[in-house]
């Protein structure tokens, strides 16, 4: 594309441009005075050109320009393409064996200067970074990951739309959709005391326009949770969110995994067809986790059975306990730590809810360092052995717990080590987890809470347990996990007032509150809803895996700090009493 301020832009030229003439705009990257000739590197979002400034060029008045400019200026100048000279060429970059020798130069704005250098690598702290957020888009990698990202929601929006799904945007003023979190709430000034809650995601409004005919939806879309958030969770985040009606799951999965396959593969990333799908109770007890990250193996193993007669108590006791389990991982590599370093995993174990960690260490010069191999048999040992694989070198842990919490702990324990060992983790994983239960036990707030959410459709055989035995009722839902992370989640839905009534009483809504919050939901279901089930893809996650990046904030423009914050801003802040007084609040 050419523009009026420029004929390239400073990731173009090549050999193949030599001796034209050229006009570039940029920033000032780095500037080079070498002893009466004057090199600048040009920077846009496309890259850098080198261009070099000569006293004996066009008299000199561009060279004299250039003597005053500073890094971040941006610049407009016009010169000759030639070839750099011998042993001059930088590989480096695209644009690498050419410069551009200026005749004439433009400025176009003064900088200060920047707080931090606009390179890749600099451990500036990331709170000055977003605080300057607009100078930090300059770096290259954080341009590329902007890129990127357009890239990827480009090609998605292509592939929807490609198979006659419709974009339809829907409010972000609504109503409370659960999702787990806490609602942001917007308080209405023409009906004092009233508030709109800031969706959590498009949940309830996709169904209703099922109900409504659209049938093959999306949206790139906003969605907003107050909650806790780590480096993959931010307070607003988009989705993309996909919903599709008279289908049932292996429609759903199908159409999503030939979306997903055209979106990667228009990013350089190969994604096998039929994707993997394990079930949830096996994710969790080979893995501990429902979002296994299967490149590498460090399986959890029940070995209860080896230790019903031991002399162990601990593990004696669990082995003959119903619903108590002994687990096992062994981290290949770990026997071989100073025992100091071993000690300290039992804190790292604390996070995951463990009261202690039991362990082993087979030492490379095949000594055993233990707190508890004392108390085993000689033929406890062996089948430990057999059963965990157990060479030199080897960490082996265990958890004693009921299932699930035996599983969380050794599968939080798995990903610490496989990062403390630098396992190696090439490509991307790309797995379904499915058939998740309807609901869970929150012991801390008494109550079923639903595994996914409350509108999910339970598996047809088990609707007359749901009063009677609700933790075995099972649910069509899938989550779609990416190297390790929950990169997406749907499932079917119910289309059945009365079935969606029996869900909410048991999620603890009393008839009068399901009504008065969910009410225009059952009343739609009640005007021919058809079959329905849908997906959304965390796009942030997504994006920062693609991009090799560590936190979610690399791949959004300007991200909240993990208290939400915007340091760019100051957002959130105080308002006036005038402002409060419109929408008829005070301040406690
Ligand atoms: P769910 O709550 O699983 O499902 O969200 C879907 C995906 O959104 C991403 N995600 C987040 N990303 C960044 N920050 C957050 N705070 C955050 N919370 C969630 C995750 C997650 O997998 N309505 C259902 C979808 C459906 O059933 O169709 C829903 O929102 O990658």
């Amino acid at each position: 594309m050419s523009f009026s301020m420029h004929t390239h832009n400073c990731g173009e030229l090549r050999r193949d441009n030599i001796g034209e003439e050229v006009t570039l705009t940029g920033w000032v990257w780095h500037r080079r005075d070498h002893g009466g000739l004057i090199f600048v590197d040009l920077r846009d979002r496309e890259g850098m050109t080198q261009i070099s400034f000569d006293p004996e060029n066009s008299g000199g008045v561009a060279f004299h320009t250039a003597e005053t400019i500073r890094s971040e200026w941006p610049i407009k100048v016009t010169g000759v393409v030639r070839e750099r000279p011998e042993g001059m060429a930088n590989p480096k970059h695209r644009t690498g064996e050419i410069e551009v020798l200026v005749s004439d130069i433009e400025v176009l704005n003064t900088s200060k200067t920047p707080p931090f250098q606009i390179e890749d690598h600099d451990d500036t702290s990331e709170d000055v970074r977003l605080r300057y957020r607009y100078l930090d888009l300059r770096r290259p990698q954080v341009m590329a990951n902007m890129k990127m990202r357009s890239d990827f929601t480009f090609a998605i929006r292509q592939a929807l739309h490609d198979r006659d799904f419709m974009e339809v945007e829907t409010p972000a003023l609504f109503k409370s959709t659960p999702e787990g979190a806490r609602d942001f709430l917007v308080p209405s000034r023409t009906q004092p005391g009233h508030f709109y809650a800031l969706p959590q995601s498009p949940q309830l409004l996709k169904q209703l326009l099922m109900v409504g005919g659209v049938e093959r939806y999306y949206q790139v879309a906003k969605c907003f949770r107050d909650e806790d958030l780590r480096a993959d969770r931010q307070p607003e985040f988009t989705q993309v969110d996909i919903e599709m009606s008279f289908v049932d799951q292996d429609d759903v999965m199908g159409a999503l995994e030939a979306v997903l396959a055209d979106a990667f593969a228009q990013v350089g990333v190969k994604m096998e067809l039929p994707l993997r799908r394990i079930s949830y109770w096996d994710a969790m007890d080979t893995y501990g986790t429902d979002k296994p990250d299967t490149r590498y193996g460090m399986e959890l193993h029940d070995v209860s059975s080896i230790f019903v007669g031991s002399k162990f108590k601990l593990f004696a006791n669990a082995a003959n306990t119903e619903g108590v389990f002994i687990k096992a991982l062994n981290a290949k590599g770990a026997g071989a730590w100073p025992r100091a370093q071993i000690d300290k995993l039992a804190n790292v174990a604390a996070t995951f809810g463990a009261k202690g960690l039991a362990w082993i260490a087979f030492r490379p010069d095949d000594s055993i360092n233990s707190p508890i191999v004392k108390f085993f048999s000689d033929d406890e040992m062996e089948a430990l052995r057999a059963e965990m694989s157990v060479e030199p070198g080897d960490l082996v842990m265990f958890a004693v717990e009921g299932r699930l919490k035996a599983d969380e702990i050794l599968g939080g324990m798995r990903v610490h080590m496989a990062n403390a060992l630098d396992l190696p983790r090439e490509g991307h994983d790309f797995l379904w987890v499915v058939d998740f239960p309807l609901v869970h036990w929150d012991e801390d707030r008494k109550a079923y809470v639903a595994e996914h959410q409350p509108f999910t459709q339970p598996v047809e055989a088990d609707i007359d347990k749901l009063e009677s035995d609700p933790l075995s009722v099972g649910s069509y839902t899938y989550d779609f996990v990416m190297d390790g992370y929950e990169a997406g989640g749907g499932g079917m839905r119910v289309h059945n007032a009365e079935l969606q009534m029996r869900i909410l009483k048991l999620l603890g809504f009393t008839e009068e509150r399901a009504k008065e919050q969910f009410g225009f939901l059952l009343e739609a279901l009640k005007f021919g809803a058809p079959p329905m089930g849908g997906f959304a893809l965390g796009l942030d996650r997504v994006c920062m895996l693609l991009a090799g990046a560590d936190s979610i904030r690399e791949v959004m423009a300007f991200p909240k700090t993990s208290s939400g914050s915007d340091l760019m801003s100051a957002a959130p802040s105080e308002v006036t009493t005038a402002q409060l007084k419109e929408v008829s609040l005070r301040l406690l």
